[in-house]
């Protein structure tokens, strides 16, 4: 099936080398053709061009695009989608004052969803999950990282990890999932942590890897959760199955798990509303992508992650959702975009190039995602008219997406 977008007001992200990721450096920088076409077939990016210069095409769906923008979909590469139930309820108890830590202090938090999604079957699993990945597809976003972690026991993070690779199977969006069992210590575990590690490294991180059911692993790094030597024990573990460290970290206190990450070559460190000086110095001349979750500071009213700093130290950023149901009910990266660039003081162009390119990198599909580039997943997204890119922050709120198209199918 051939599509042609033709009279494209403005065609975003168009790089015919694409880096893998873009610095603080670069970011300023969004490549772009006005008055544009491109042809998607056998859904990937076959060619794409002034409209000036269209040459004869046979055999296709025409879309016109006059006054709309098109650019790559959204690549969350930070969520929490399988989660079972919701927690209203915490919500409206920190509206009357208890904090996020009171909250899990007191058995609610994670291991409230970890009790819930471990009393839902798989089916129900699967299509409450399945409800918010076609709420998100509809707001631009066709690549997904899924974190397991509202199970942990061994078989509730394993029917998690299912449920993402089953969303895959049926979606036509990429997806890639991360073992996330070092979450929290379950209720049972209060008492000896280091029991539960033991069931992390010895039972699940050998199960889950024999199964191929995460392409990643994650760590809760943070205190009262995981501290940096137990975050340590547990990626050199997992180094053992070949799982890259994708981390949560400095979301509360810098306690040292950028380093970590650095040192155990993440693909990105996550969160970092809270940051040190030596935590930048750390992520100088690394590979691990720093991975910005603007949402989350916002439904918690946290501190927002530095992200004209980052920039200005060179670094590069990544934008994600962490769409989850304690601290961020909500997979909208169109928000995510607008909240950088009002909160975050990011560029449009910065914000953009966080949430596309440097997203996919993030997720480790940056070969493929991204970029208008040829031979590149077909996965985009079609604005209403509206008079710039610039205009989709500033907009913030209104859903200015006419359509998607994800791996070259209109949805
Ligand atoms: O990324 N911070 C750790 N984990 C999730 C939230 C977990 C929850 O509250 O359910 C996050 O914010
Ligand atoms: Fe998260």
């Amino acid at each position: 099936m051939k599509l042609l977008l033709t009279n494209i007001k403005t065609l975003l992200q168009t790089r015919e080398n694409p880096p893998k990721k873009v610095s603080g450096k670069e970011m300023g920088n969004l490549p772009k053709i006005e008055n544009a076409w491109l042809l998607v077939e056998n859904g990937k990016i076959a060619d794409y061009g002034d409209m000036k210069n269209l040459p004869e095409i046979e055999g296709f769906k025409p879309i016109d695009c006059t006054g709309k923008i098109v650019m790559p979909a959204w690549c969350d590469s930070h969520t929490h989608i399988v989660y079972a139930g919701n927690r209203e309820q915490e919500f409206v108890d920190r509206i009357k004052g208890l904090s996020y830590q009171e909250i899990a202090e007191k058995g609610g938090g994670i291991v409230n969803s970890a009790k819930k999604l471990q009393e839902t079957s798989e089916k129900e699993l699967y299509s409450q999950s399945a409800k918010r990945l076609e709420e998100v597809m509809k707001l631009g976003t066709a690549a997904i990282e899924i974190k397991s972690g509202y199970g942990l026991t061994t078989e509730a993070e394993s029917k998690m990890l299912r449920v993402a690779k089953k969303l895959e199977k049926h979606y036509p969006v990429t997806v890639k999932t991360t073992f996330l069992g070092a979450h929290a210590v379950p209720t049972e575990y209060k008492e000896n942590k280091t029991a539960y590690i033991d069931l992390i490294c010895n039972d699940m991180l050998p199960k889950i890897a024999a199964e191929k059911l995460a392409d990643y692993v994650d760590v809760f790094c943070e205190v009262g959760y995981f501290s940096v030597e137990e975050t340590e024990r547990i990626l050199e573990e997992a180094q053992k199955h070949k799982l890259i460290p994708k981390i949560h970290v400095n979301q509360f206190n810098a306690i040292g798990g950028i380093a970590t990450g650095v040192k155990y070559n993440a693909l990105s460190v996550d969160h970092l509303e809270v940051m040190t000086d030596k935590d930048i110095e750390a992520l100088k001349g690394s590979e691990t992508m720093p991975v910005a979750l603007p949402s989350c500071s916002y439904f918690l009213s946290i501190p927002y992650t530095p992200g004209r700093k980052l920039i200005d130290a060179g670094l590069p950023l990544a934008l994600a959702t962490d769409y989850n149901p304690g601290s961020t009910p909500s997979g909208n990266m169109n928000f995510v975009v607008a909240t950088a660039c009002i909160k975050m003081r990011l560029t449009p162009e910065e914000a953009i190039n966080a949430a596309t390119i440097n997203g996919a990198y993030a997720m480790g599909i940056s070969d493929t995602h991204g970029s208008i580039t040829k031979g590149k997943t077909a996965s985009l997204i079609i604005t209403k008219e509206v008079p710039s890119y610039g205009y989709l922050p500033y907009s913030f709120g209104s859903n200015l997406i006419d359509s998607v198209i994800i791996n070259g199918e209109l949805i």
